[in-house]
């Protein structure tokens, strides 16, 4: 079990600092949190280039804060040591060299022991750096403060989507937690919600964090259309395979298909057959599927082939804001400790069920920019803007993503042929 610091680091600062720095070291304890159980070895495995390991993870956000945070503002700060700004540092070029990202599994040093040192260095630093007794300018602190929180809450996403990967391919199958499996409920066939759509405003008003990348607030003009009340499930997915789904490419865009033959995908990611039973992997360990559940780790090109065998198709990002404008962001997070897709609860009064928590949707919205959209300047600028060319939108967060950490404007993105992340699909249809 690892130690955590349990001094209250809010003593010594006051006001909106105090208040920061509580969240600042509540967002820390849980990224340590997740890997209380594990062992040193757990910490150091990559299974594939997109996976890091979770020492990797655990020293990278404590970097994230050392470089924007502490070392721009804190004069007295010394680096526990120079070199992991390296070690550490993932695509911002702004911040410097750094190391190759399929080989962060090679990183047998610093130690876990030695990363979680520097987690407490920089930690501290912190603490100095919001203490009333010092002078620091606090509009420049808190916004970057407040990016360093959120950044780590997606770190933290992605250790589970990591470690997961990490267990599901060694042959003994570890399971990461512990949880016994409850069936779901038959959540009932698909209701098609309408709306109107029009002139419709989508995009972060200011009010409150967002990235940069949520904005600005713009028109876009909706033609009607409809969305299913729920998920795709398991047992639907099943029935797509069942019906040469993995083997008909009209089915396929014709980059799904190309994928589909180069790595013979014949079921979703994690699924395989075992004496006509189909099974998955989950952080729990091996489980039979359970066809009520709400299907994940489908990659964009298993969605929309999905959507163009059931006579629909994906939602747009704009459709999928402003239908989850006003809903209540509530759903099966990280925070509910399942860390699983669960299946929809039996509909009640016929509104959009699971738009958040469970399985981050596809869009079939390419990732770019708004219309007067610039990134930031600086290294920080860097964080989205970069990033916007052959990948895809999703929406509304997962089973292991913070329910502080989303929102109905959140824009996430993935390539078309990821699949380790709790990823699933919402159909869509024109209606009019
Ligand atoms: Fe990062």
């Amino acid at each position: 079990m690892l130690v955590v610091d349990k001094s209250d680091p809010g003593v010594a600062a006051a006001g909106p600092a105090a208040a920061m720095l509580r969240r600042f070291h509540d967002v820390r304890s849980f990224t340590e949190s997740l890997c209380a159980d594990l062992t040193v070895e757990d910490h150091v495995v990559q299974s594939m280039a997109d996976v890091s390991p979770l020492k990797w993870h655990l020293a990278h956000t404590t970097w994230f804060f050392e470089t924007f945070l502490v070392a721009p503002n804190l004069p007295s700060y010394r680096p526990v040591d120079p070199q992991y700004a390296f070690l550490f540092n993932s695509y911002y070029v702004h911040a410097g060299e750094r190391h190759c990202r399929a080989q962060r599994g090679y990183i047998s040093r610093p130690t876990v022991a030695e990363v979680h040192a520097y987690r407490r260095h920089v930690d501290e630093a912190v603490n100095t750096l919001l203490d009333r007794g010092h002078d620091a300018d606090l509009s420049a602190i808190m916004p970057v403060l407040e990016i360093g929180l959120h950044h780590e809450q997606q770190h933290q996403e992605l250790m589970l989507t990591d470690i997961k990967h990490v267990f599901s391919v060694n042959p003994l199958r570890p399971a990461y937690h512990r949880e016994s499996h409850v069936a779901a409920r038959d959540p009932g066939p698909v209701r098609w919600i309408e709306n109107n759509g029009g002139l419709v405003d989508i995009g972060h008003n200011g009010n409150g964090f967002a990235y940069d990348n949520e904005g600005p607030r713009h028109r876009v003009w909706l033609e009607p259309f409809a969305l299913a009340d729920r998920p795709v499930t398991n047992g639907e997915m099943i029935a797509f395979i069942e019906d040469g789904g993995y083997r008909r490419p009209e089915l396929w865009l014709s980059m799904g298909w190309a994928a589909v033959e180069e790595n013979e995908w014949s079921e979703p990611f994690y699924w395989e057959r075992r004496d006509g039973m189909w099974w998955s992997y989950t952080l729990a360990g091996m489980r039979a599927i359970d066809r009520h559940e709400t299907a994940a780790h489908l990659t964009y090109f298993e969605a929309d082939a999905y959507a163009r065998w059931a006579g629909a198709r994906l939602p747009t990002e704009a459709e999928w804001e402003h239908a989850a404008a006003g809903l209540p962001v509530a759903g099966n997070f990280v925070d509910s400790g399942h860390l699983h897709a669960m299946g929809a609860s039996p509909s009640v009064g016929g509104g959009l069920r699971q738009m958040y928590g469970d399985v981050w949707e596809w869009t079939r919205s390419q990732y770019s920019a708004y219309p007067g959209y610039s990134a930031p300047e600086g290294a920080l600028g860097e964080y989205n803007g970069k990033f916007m060319c052959n990948q895809f939108v999703l929406r509304g967060g997962s089973c292991a993503t913070s329910a502080s950490h989303i929102r109905a404007t959140y824009r996430n993105f993935f390539p078309p042929d990821a699949a380790w992340q709790f990823t699933g699909v919402r159909l869509a249809r024109d209606i009019g």
